[in-house]
């Protein structure tokens, strides 16, 4: 039996895990901040395989792996016997074979499932087309740097009911926090495909002011993903009133965040005020999923440290 621990979507992990996690996390970026070399993976290789195009992700798991003293290797489906028909559950045998930790960013959440069951090291989940759950766990870990606490707050979502939104959903459970969720009709949160099992956490508006009234924290992402360009011309038109604007929020918590997981495009799921505002913690959230990502990959090998 495969007993090892991966970080598929974001309810792999517990509250308690997470909350270790955030303490290495702030040790590890204040080492970092000091040019302290910190080197507990010192000869480990992280691969890292992309079957779609990624920015953020590569740079803080590549650049994370080298800062803990180990290698990443980066792998893509054109590069790869992958993108030849090998089937992932061979290619897993092999992988994990060489290299002490996995990183997969691709298309549906069944293909890292079937990666990680033949998989003899952890595997973590780089985006899938349902979930995000670095991105999730680095946006928790920048609202508590900045608040101490989630729990008891609102986090309102507008826009697509898409992989960010079902890790929020995940997450809610988890660190005990409200979502409230305004998709354009048609696009709703379909709770099965978010794995929600408990939906006491989340509530659907219909408006999205009304979803963002109250909110601690206003966030969105892209219209389109990556994997659904083909819709893209549709989706413009239908989600052209679910922009999160100064208006949104105004009626929001006078202290509230604005959060996008970026790319973004100003002008369509979020007002160039907005992002560009000091409300907004973008760049926060990217920086932190360098240090958050380097206690995980640090905990899933190591495991808690005394
Ligand atoms: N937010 C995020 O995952 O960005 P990339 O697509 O650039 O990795
Ligand atoms: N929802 C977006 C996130 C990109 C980081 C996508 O899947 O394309």
């Amino acid at each position: 039996m495969n007993t090892i621990k991966h970080f598929l979507q974001f309810q792999d992990l517990s509250r308690e895990e997470f909350e270790y996690i955030f303490t290495r996390a702030k040790i590890i970026k204040s080492r970092f901040k000091n040019y302290q070399t910190y080197h507990p993976l010192l000869d480990r290789t992280l691969a890292m395989i992309f079957e779609k195009q990624s920015t953020r992700t590569r740079l803080s798991f590549e650049a994370g792996m080298h800062q803990l003293g180990g290698s990443a290797i980066y792998l893509n489906t054109r590069d790869t016997q992958l993108g030849r028909g090998e089937p992932v559950e061979d290619a897993a045998e092999v992988i994990s074979r060489m290299v002490d930790i996995v990183m997969i960013r691709t298309f549906e959440q069944e293909v890292i499932e079937r990666f990680a069951a033949h998989s003899r090291v952890p595997v973590i989940n780089g985006l899938t087309n349902e979930y995000h759950p670095c991105q999730i766990m680095a946006d928790i870990y920048t609202y508590i740097e900045r608040y101490g606490s989630i729990t008891g707050k609102t986090v309102a979502w507008v826009g697509d009911s898409n992989n960010m939104c079902n890790t929020w959903l995940q997450a809610a459970v988890v660190f005990d926090f409200n979502v409230h969720v305004s998709t354009p009709p048609g696009y709703e949160v379909e709770p099965e495909r978010a794995g929600l099992y408990d939906t006491t956490h989340f509530e659907s508006f219909a408006d999205p002011m009304e979803a963002c009234r109250g909110a601690h924290l206003v966030t969105t992402d892209v219209w389109t993903s990556m994997g659904f360009e083909a819709e893209n011309e549709e989706r413009k038109r239908d989600f052209q009133d679910w922009q999160v604007d100064t208006e949104m929020m105004q009626i929001a918590a006078p202290d509230s965040l604005f959060m996008h997981c970026l790319p973004a495009h100003r002008g369509e799921e979020v007002a160039a005020e907005v992002i560009d505002s000091a409300q907004s913690v973008v760049w926060e959230e990217a920086e932190n999923r360098l240090h958050t990502q380097k206690a995980l990959m640090e905990y899933l090998l190591l495991g808690a440290l005394a």
